[in-house]
């Protein structure tokens, strides 16, 4: 028994009965389990608001499932949820509420944090983003020589980043365009030079993005964006800063600090993790970008899921199913990583906004007492868009000797007002989502290989193994609501597995070290200066960078 009264995850009668069911499974192929089950696709679906889930072509049987949800139930996972959404201090090495379901609740919901209901001000902050947006959209804002603003730089990194940049893309049919959105995060200063090269100053708006205000790359990037400015509009500072630079924030000093108007800053507060903030303030350039009304869609539809996760019963409820079959792979059938395979272009950047999400979130080794975990945790998450990913890595998704579950996600309708002969592409587009499927999970037997007439010895060769799970996820079209839609969804697909694994999933301590590293050997790169204690190796490096910059 641990501090929270719960027993150690492996000594828990429900995870060896898991395990000892992998063993029987060890053989079974999902070939055979169709055939046993005619039913099979139909019973395992799912529909939560717009999101058809088909989760037959996983290696999992009644009994599995049955015994997965026995392991949610025995770890609390559904105490933990209602413990989170009622306000409750679960981020406990940072002590805070973790409410981002806050962000999107009704204006008539009441939720409290330290004794305060934070509706009301979610609603009131919202209210100042519509009308902000509105007047930058209409060209009512004006720059400092009067000029109406064309584009948008977002400066930030991580949450501050991922979030409205993969949004944007993603919802890139319903943006304004004739502005133009860019986002700046890599403080290699090649990012910045590239976003602003063509850009009017008189023209361009800055938001600065980041939640502590105090993150070095963003904090590099905006100082070298106002001089960038400022040298521009002739400017020395005040008004002109005023004109083209918004915040937002947790961290009203600090921004006033930098010089940036409180008056001009959206804040947000510290119960919304950075990976979990791009609905709030943070999601001010993607409103700017789709308009006010298409973000309260897109808020609506993350509060569809989260009603979803919070009332369904364990057997319909879509994230528990999804966190509990990504603890199957990875706790019983060694696998490592689990690939997202968006079959649309405008979700180009939707897996690497689910990997901060994710491996931020569920990389942890200690438990949330403290002790070192016994078992695996987060799972490499990665992918890129079909059809792209196939003529790539796909070759070891179907025949190398891991075991890569999947999601596949795709669209009936392209949601761009495409010219008709681009629209039929998109038929090719999901035949191509529906053949990886089925080719993943059935595969091709040696002797369907030698009915074409194969040579023997390339038999081997030509075989599928299949059995390779996936899971498929189908909606109308990529609007906002089903952007929101898709990514609550997986937000407490993070949380079922976190609370399942007893780590922390809101804290992010294991980015510190190399933030503190960074600072003390940047002295030794520009001034040669000595860093107490520095390995021989990088010590070594240092050296030839010096030497190499002709320093
Ligand atoms: O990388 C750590 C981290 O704190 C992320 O969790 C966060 O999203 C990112 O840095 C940016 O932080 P901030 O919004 O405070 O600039």
């Amino acid at each position: 028994m641990n501090a929270e009264g719960r027993s150690r995850l492996d000594q828990m009668p429900e995870w060896t009965a898991l395990g000892k069911h992998r063993e029987q499974l060890a053989e079974v192929h999902l070939r055979e389990l169709f055939e046993r089950d005619p039913a099979r696709a139909e019973r395992y679906t799912l529909q939560v608001g717009d999101l058809h889930l088909d989760y037959s072509k996983h290696l999992v049987t009644d009994e599995t499932l049955g015994l997965l949800r026995e392991l949610a139930a025995a770890t609390g996972v559904a105490e933990l949820r209602d413990a989170m959404f009622r306000g409750e201090k679960i981020n406990i090495t940072e002590r805070r509420s973790v409410l981002h379901t806050a962000l999107r609740a009704p204006g008539s919901a009441v939720i409290m944090s330290d004794g305060e209901n934070v509706v009301p001000g979610v609603q009131h902050v919202l209210t100042r983003m519509g009308i902000f947006s509105d007047r930058v959209r209409s060209g009512d804002w004006k720059g400092h020589t009067g000029k109406r603003i064309k584009t948008v730089v977002n400066i930030g990194i991580g949450g501050s980043d991922l979030g409205p940049a993969m949004a944007y893309e993603a919802l890139r049919a319903y943006t304004h365009r004739d502005m133009q959105f860019r986002f700046v995060s890599n403080v290699d200063g090649a990012d910045l030079h590239e976003a602003v090269r063509d850009l009017d100053p008189a023209e361009t708006l800055f938001i600065i993005a980041s939640k502590t205000f105090t993150t070095i790359e963003t904090i590099t990037n905006a100082t070298s964006a106002r001089e960038w400015l400022l040298a521009g509009l002739g400017a020395d500072g005040g008004e002109a800063v005023a004109k083209h630079f918004v915040a937002l924030s947790t961290n009203a000093e600090k921004v006033a600090e930098f010089g940036i108007d409180t008056d001009n800053m959206f804040e947000f507060w510290d119960w919304v993790g950075g990976r979990y903030s791009f609905d709030s303030a943070i999601g001010l350039s993607l409103m700017v970008a789709i308009g006010p009304e298409r973000f309260r869609e897109m808020l609506a539809g993350f509060h569809l899921v989260d009603e979803h996760f919070r009332t369904a019963p364990p057997e319909e409820n879509a994230p528990l199913l999804l966190g509990l079959l990504g603890i199957w792979y990875g706790n019983f059938w060694d696998a490592q990583s689990h690939a997202v395979l968006p079959y649309s272009h405008y979700l180009s950047k939707f897996t690497a906004y689910l990997q901060q999400l994710d491996m931020e979130s569920n990389g942890k080794s200690v438990d949330r007492q403290g002790n070192r975990v016994g078992w695996q945790t987060g799972p490499v998450v990665w992918g890129t868009p079909g059809t792209n990913g196939q003529h790539a890595y796909y070759q070891l998704l179907h025949q190398g000797t891991k075991m890569i579950p999947a999601d596949l996600i795709g669209f009936a309708e392209p949601v761009a007002d495409l010219q008709p002969g681009l629209v039929a592409q998109h038929d090719l587009l999901m035949a191509n989502l529906f053949a990886q499927g089925q080719a993943l999970a059935f595969g091709k037997t040696p002797d369907e290989v030698r009915a074409e007439g194969v040579a023997e010895e390339l038999v081997p060769h030509k075989t599928f193994p299949g059995n390779r799970p996936t899971t498929t996820i189908l909606a109308g079209e990529l609007s906002p609501s089903v952007l929101g839609q898709l990514i609550a969804l997986y937000e407490h697909k993070v949380f079922v597995q976190g609370a399942v694994w007893n780590i922390d999933s809101f804290d992010q301590w294991g980015v510190e070290l190399g933030k503190v590293l960074a600072k003390r050997v940047e002295p030794a790169l520009t001034e040669g200066a000595e860093v107490p204690g520095l390995d021989a190796s990088t010590a070594g490096l240092v050296a030839k960078y010096r030497e190499l910059r002709g320093r």
